[in-house]
């Protein structure tokens, strides 16, 4: 058996945008070194302290604390225009980013023609579009298993310009035969020669970044002691295998995901925090049993500020869905439960959780293979609101007996207990169970 710690994996296990950046955030002091593994600038990780709001798109959410030593993992796929914008807004020194963010040799890069046919594929689809944030994600990582893709270190090799050329050309000529000419596009707002000549800026920016083979790198500062925490973007039901296909995200977001993108051992996975908000939202397509198409979705809209961090688009919202959640326990062997947005609830007279599906008089208790219950209706538990304001820091145990109540239904439901809950999008609102914090379990 090899010495040294383990890593702590925390991710989603709804639809993406559990506030997973914030927990991160909280977390890193705890942690010597934040890593994600998978996902690219689809994802929007939003951090808020000292009145302000940062929102991460490929770096990881411990960036904001000095010593702690971030690292974009093999399996992230990197757009150099969106990776070096990002780096700019964080607003920290360069030597200072010199020691504290890494970047993968083996991570694979976005061309702005990936861009160009996320477009076309996704307008190619029509009313079955994926709702995909078209920053894209499916084609690089297409590239990736056809084995065509380029990776980071590429760059740095002689043939380069030539092997970038006869990829576009690639990528251009199935645009072509759908009908589009580059001429035609819009990238972030620049024509496509314009984002072209911004992406190979942005790509000489992050070559001066550290490269590290990030197996390598974790791997060894687990055996020198360092605890690590390997960061999920999107979430469960988006992944590629276990989500709702074709509806998804085009990486792993599960637990393993984080083996395959940082090339960790399963048998160096630690601690698994699930993050979960004490309801359900969706962007993009797809199926979402609970989604409330009433007044009430749109309340936890408007309280919830459910608008995506990443494409600014209204997200779907509904309740809490635990045959789903149950599912996302089991794919990702779930040891640590954190609940976030209980706040968003606050003034709700009453609560509704979904606690089963039903079809043709058959009651399922956990989301069926494949993550689709087409043709499943539903069925709510409904619980009493606690109609009153949370406090912002302290422990689980004060919180209103009806939360309490909606935490106990959960935990019995999943098998697991619900050590934290965020209570407010700044780092301080957070709670924890009594006897627990980050690192200790009781
Ligand atoms: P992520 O993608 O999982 O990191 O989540 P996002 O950042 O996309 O979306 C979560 C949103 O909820 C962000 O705007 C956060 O600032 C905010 N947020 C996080 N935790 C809480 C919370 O406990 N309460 C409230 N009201 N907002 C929260
Ligand atoms: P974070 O890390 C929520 C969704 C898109 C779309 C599908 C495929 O912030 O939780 P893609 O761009 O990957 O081709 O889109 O996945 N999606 C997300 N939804 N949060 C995210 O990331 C997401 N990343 C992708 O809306 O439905
Ligand atoms: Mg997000």
């Amino acid at each position: 058996m090899r010495e040294g710690k383990k890593a702590d994996v925390l991710l989603g296990l709804q639809w993406g945008d559990e506030g997973k950046g914030k927990i991160v955030d909280v977390f890193t002091p705890h942690y010597k070194m934040v890593a994600r593994f998978q996902g690219g600038p689809n994802a929007g990780h939003t951090l808020e302290f000292e009145e302000k709001k940062y929102i991460l798109h490929s770096i990881p959410s411990g960036i904001f604390h000095r010593g702690c030593l971030n690292v974009v993992g093999s399996g992230v796929v990197i757009d150099p225009v969106i990776f070096s914008r990002e780096i700019d807004q964080l607003g920290l020194p360069v030597d200072e980013l010199q020691q504290s963010l890494f970047i993968c040799r083996k991570a694979h890069l976005i061309l702005p023609s990936h861009r160009m046919l996320d477009l076309v594929l996704e307008w190619q689809k029509g009313n079955a579009k994926i709702g995909s944030t078209l920053k894209g994600i499916g084609p690089a990582y297409t590239d990736k298993i056809a084995r065509t893709g380029l990776r980071l270190a590429d760059a740095a090799t002689e043939g380069f310009n030539e092997k970038y050329q006869r990829l576009k050309q690639e990528h251009l000529r199935l645009a072509k035969s759908l009908g589009f000419e580059t001429a035609e596009l819009q990238i972030e707002g620049m024509g496509f020669d314009a984002y072209e000549q911004a992406w190979f800026g942005g790509l000489q920016r992050i070559r001066t970044l550290p490269q590290v083979n990030s197996e390598v790198f974790v791997n060894e500062a687990l055996d020198k002691g360092a605890r690590v925490l390997a960061e999920g973007a999107q979430g469960t039901l988006l992944d590629i295998d276990f989500g709702s296909y074709p509806y998804v995200t085009s990486s792993n977001t599960i637990t393993a995901g984080a083996c395959v993108g940082l090339g960790l051992a399963p048998s160096r996975i630690g601690e698994v925090f699930g993050v979960f908000k004490a309801y359900c939202t969706r962007v993009g397509s797809g199926p979402f049993p609970t989604e409330l198409f009433d007044e009430q979705g749109e309340r936890l809209r408007e309280e919830g500020k459910e608008y995506g961090s990443t494409t600014g688009r209204p997200r779907r919202c509904g309740w809490l869905d635990l045959p789903s959640l149950r599912y996302a326990v089991m794919i990702n062997g779930v040891s640590r439960l954190i609940m976030t947005k209980a706040d968003v609830l606050n003034q709700m007279e009453s609560i509704k959780v979904c606690v089963a599906y039903e079809s043709g008089g058959e009651r399922i208790e956990m989301l069926p293979s494949g993550a689709d219950p087409s043709g499943m209706s539903p069925v709510y538990r409904e619980m009493k609101g606690w109609m009153s304001e949370l406090k912002d820091a302290g422990i689980v145990e004060d919180l209103p007996v009806e939360l309490q109540d909606y935490l106990e239904l959960i935990e019995d439901f999943l098998g697991v207990r619900i050590d934290i809950i965020s209570t407010g999008p700044d780092r301080n609102q957070i709670l924890f169970r009594k006897g627990t914090g980050v690192v200790n379990r009781v």
